[in-house]
């Protein structure tokens, strides 16, 4: 069932809380692909009811060309769902936001660097449209996948500071045969595009076999993207799976992932690895 208010939205949840049975969230941008059928079909196999919202929320981008050329598919997508959700919460943006949001949050260290630094007001406004999801739904657990991975690292911040009770699932990049993390912005790549994208996730691979440390990591990845003539770096870190800072040896962390983000003509795409 497709719903479009928030009224509704809230109704039901309600109902659903009080007929003692368990709710799962998986929030979407929509243009719907593999990567988030599997938290669809996680969220399914893990509770009662699911629940699944479609909305481009335009208070996330910083960049306009970005949001206009968004892809929007809720025909497929809602054939896509199937039966995997039981509502899909599809609103207008004027629904949404009636006035302009004004919550401002402070994700602290998590959020300043990498997306954060790059994109200015982006996590600020996922933490508009998701903890208003998180408010409406009041989902027992929601999904999140870790392609977008300092989102999630944001989310739990969110999740701490308004006091919800949702229990945070991480799920697994889903990649193309070809490597290529699977993105709604693919669509936007020419066939070519798309083979070439691919050699992102492949570098990384590579990368993760260098028998060194931090430095000499970096300087691998770096002058393998800059051999791609269609990959402009916008940036790669190597940081601590925790608190996102950078980390210079890995001996500075117990855990330490790569996070990249590359131009590919006007396409943004980004990826990430685990070297510990
Ligand atoms: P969107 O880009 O549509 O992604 C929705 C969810 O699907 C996010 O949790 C994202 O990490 C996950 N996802 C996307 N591609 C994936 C892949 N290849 N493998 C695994 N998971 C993948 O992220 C957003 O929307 C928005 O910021 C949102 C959280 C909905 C707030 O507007």
């Amino acid at each position: 069932m497709i719903i479009s208010t928030v009224e509704g939205l809230t109704k039901i949840a309600q109902g659903v809380r009080a007929d003692g049975k368990t709710i799962g969230l998986v929030p979407t941008m929509g243009a719907l692909h593999e990567g988030h059928l599997s938290l669809i079909r996680r969220a399914r196999a893990e509770n009662d009811v699911v629940f699944v919202s479609i909305f481009v929320n335009p208070v996330q981008f910083n960049n306009k060309e970005d949001l206009v050329k968004y892809p929007r598919t809720l025909e497929n997508d809602v054939k896509l769902i199937g039966e995997y959700a039981d509502f899909i919460f599809a609103p207008t943006v004027e629904e949404v936001f009636p006035t302009p949001p004004t919550e401002e949050y402070d994700f602290g260290q998590v959020a300043n660097v990498m997306e954060g630094a790059a994109r200015p007001g982006h996590f600020n406004g996922v933490g508009v449209i998701v903890g208003r999801l998180f408010s409406w739904v009041n989902p027992h657990k929601s999904y999140f996948g870790e392609k977008d991975y300092q989102q999630i690292a944001v989310i739990r911040e969110l999740v701490r500071i308004g006091n919800h009770s949702t229990e945070i699932v991480p799920c697994p990049i889903v990649r193309e045969p070809n490597g290529l993390a699977m993105s709604s912005r693919n669509r936007r790549l020419t066939p070519e595009e798309f083979e070439t994208a691919a050699q992102i996730h492949q570098i990384l691979l590579k990368s993760t076999e260098i028998k060194g440390d931090v430095p000499e990591i970096k300087a691998f990845v770096e002058s393998e993207i800059a051999k791609v003539p269609a990959f402009t770096l916008d940036y790669f870190e190597m940081a601590d799976d925790t608190t996102l800072q950078t980390v210079h040896s890995f001996s500075e962390a117990k855990g330490v992932m790569g996070f990249i983000t590359v131009y590919i003509g006007a396409v943004r795409l980004i990826d990430n690895i685990r070297y510990r």
